[in-house]
């Protein structure tokens, strides 16, 4: 039996909040099932079977207007214990009569303080002394109390921060509980799905590892997959799966752009057809790959070609393969929930990424996404139960483009060569200092400006290096790495002294947003 039918699970109501893929991760961290679901999934049959309960999240619409976006009153009435996060709350108030209405004077966002008025099942061991720090993002408030509810926290700016109705086991809170800057926030969630919810903890990678084998076996039966193979964690975790549960009937496609870092297609190679035993096809493509680069300035134009050219590399190989009906595909949780809109409006497109998805359909060929209901920390620790080298598994994420948007302008293999110098310089340097786990994305960049040195007695006229270090919980925000002085020193001399062709090495202060993680 497939048990992701009997497992208890808790639904999230995605109203549009940048933060809605950290509630169902703080949620699994529990080991509870979550499953994020638009308005348009309310329509289809069956949603809330096993569901034991529903969080609504935050989002950019207004409960002040005429229209908004709305759960069917119908939910409410499920007797499903349901959390109100931010637009989730004014949505509760509205429903059960209460009354909402923009802070003219004042948006609070950031930290607050949120003062504890009664005691509640959902606050139990969150308050310091009566007091908590919250991080707010909100100009709407509630300020006239829903009917049939009680008022358990506020801060100085809104007079219904926690409100809930203990009866009907409706809980409503204007603060986002899933962002780290809330103090305790986890406890919120831990007291809603345990205390409230009563949801067993019933998610395991363990027993999904076998589930996910089983499901590929009974999908695939005797005919033939193939998947592109990059070293990455997950397409490494993907391939790794499919072979355990068809062995020979696996072909992967291993395609060399020559834009990868120094080294890597090599070992990743070496790794998954001697250690592993796959069947593994290598294709040397970087001559191709350089010369439809050469002299390609624009980001989206280098990714285009990039993206096309592999699509159409990988379908000449499949080819060659006989009985091959499916392609598999490390398509993430967060690549489906990205890929919809929550609400219907369409958010405006940053740069455009390369993935295969234009495969399928002109291969005709089945998708299987074994993935698609992980996060990814959550496909590293799967990989670690499969038994993938750690060096994979705890991998930093590396574009589908690879060096080619680390190279600012025009991309020659010079540069590249250049670039997998400094780049290995600073990733071992990483390693070394046991600094690499700590990051989530590290990288070294090329700008195309070169600036004058001196080394040695000589006058040097060279390129300048760019070195990147963020962390983030998903990629969609991040902040700088602080690096101590000592490391600054020590990789700057390093890369200087070791790759000809640099003389001069920046750190990138930036967050995301106003920038993002890479360059172009
Ligand atoms: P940005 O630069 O958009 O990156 O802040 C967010 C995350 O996505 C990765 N990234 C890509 N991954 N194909 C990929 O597979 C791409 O075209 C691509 N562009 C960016 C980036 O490395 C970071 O982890």
């Amino acid at each position: 039996m497939n048990q992701n039918l009997v497992k208890d699970k808790i639904v999230i109501i995605d109203f549009g909040s940048q933060v809605t893929k950290l509630i169902a991760r703080r949620v699994r961290e529990y080991s509870v099932f979550t499953e994020i679901l638009t308005l348009k999934d309310l329509k289809k049959n069956n949603v809330f079977k096993n569901a034991k309960g529903i969080i609504l999240s935050g989002g950019p619409s207004t409960v002040t207007k005429n229209l908004f976006p709305k759960i069917p009153k119908e939910v409410f009435d499920l007797n499903i214990p349901i959390l109100g996060i931010c637009y989730g709350l004014q949505l509760i108030a509205k429903h059960f009569k209460g009354k909402v209405k923009p802070n003219t004077k004042k948006r609070e966002f950031g930290r607050a303080i949120l003062f504890k008025s009664k005691n509640s099942l959902l606050t139990k061991g969150f308050f310091n002394k009566s007091k908590c720090a919250v991080w707010m993002s909100h100009q709407d408030s509630v300020y006239k109390i829903p009917n049939g509810f009680l008022k358990i926290a506020s801060t100085n700016e809104s007079a219904m921060t926690i409100i809930e109705n203990r009866k009907k086991n409706i809980y409503g809170i204007q603060f986002h509980p899933e962002v780290t800057h809330t103090e305790n926030g986890n406890i919120i969630f831990k007291n809603f799905i345990f205390d409230i919810c009563k949801a067993k903890k019933q998610w395991k990678l363990e027993s999904e590892k076998t589930r996910i084998i089983n499901e590929i076996k009974n999908t695939v039966k005797k005919a033939k997959v193939i998947c592109a193979l990059s070293g990455g964690v997950d397409s490494s975790v993907v391939a790794l799966l499919i072979h355990k549960a068809i062995g020979k009937n696996l072909k992967c496609i291993m395609v060399d752009t020559g834009l990868m870092r120094k080294d890597e297609f090599k070992s990743t190679y070496q790794i998954f057809t001697n250690k592993y035993k796959l069947n593994v096809k290598i294709i040397d493509a970087s001559k191709i790959y350089f010369r439809k680069l050469k002299n390609i300035i624009d980001p989206e134009k280098k990714r285009k070609i990039i993206g096309n050219l592999f699509i159409k590399i990988f379908e000449t190989e499949a080819k060659t393969f006989k009985d091959v009906k499916f392609l598999a595909q490390g398509t993430l949780y967060p690549d489906i929930i990205e890929s919809r809109s929550a609400t219907g409006s369409k958010t405006s497109k940053i740069k455009s990424h390369h993935n295969v998805g234009g495969l399928p359909k002109k291969m005709n060929l089945k998708l299987i996404e074994p993935l698609k209901e992980l996060f990814k920390d959550e496909v590293r620790e799967l990989g670690d139960a499969i038994g993938l080298v750690k060096n994979i598994s705890r991998k930093h994420p590396f574009p589908g483009p690879g060096l080619a948007i680390r190279i600012v302008g025009s991309i020659t293999p010079k540069k590249v060569k250049i670039l997998q110098e400094a780049d290995y310089i600073f990733i071992q340097q990483l390693i070394k200092n046991n600094l690499y786990d700590k990051i989530w994305q590290a990288y070294a960049a090329l700008l195309p400006v070169k600036t004058v040195g001196v080394m040695g007695d000589s006058r040097t006229y060279e390129y300048i290096c760019l070195i990147r270090a963020i962390v983030s919980e998903d990629g969609m925000t991040a902040d700088y790495f602080s690096f101590p002085k000592t490391f600054l020193d020590e990789i700057s001399s390093k890369i200087i002294n070791g790759v000809k062709g640099i003389n001069r090495v920046v750190y990138d202060i930036t967050s995301k947003p106003p920038s993002t993680i890479e360059l172009e």
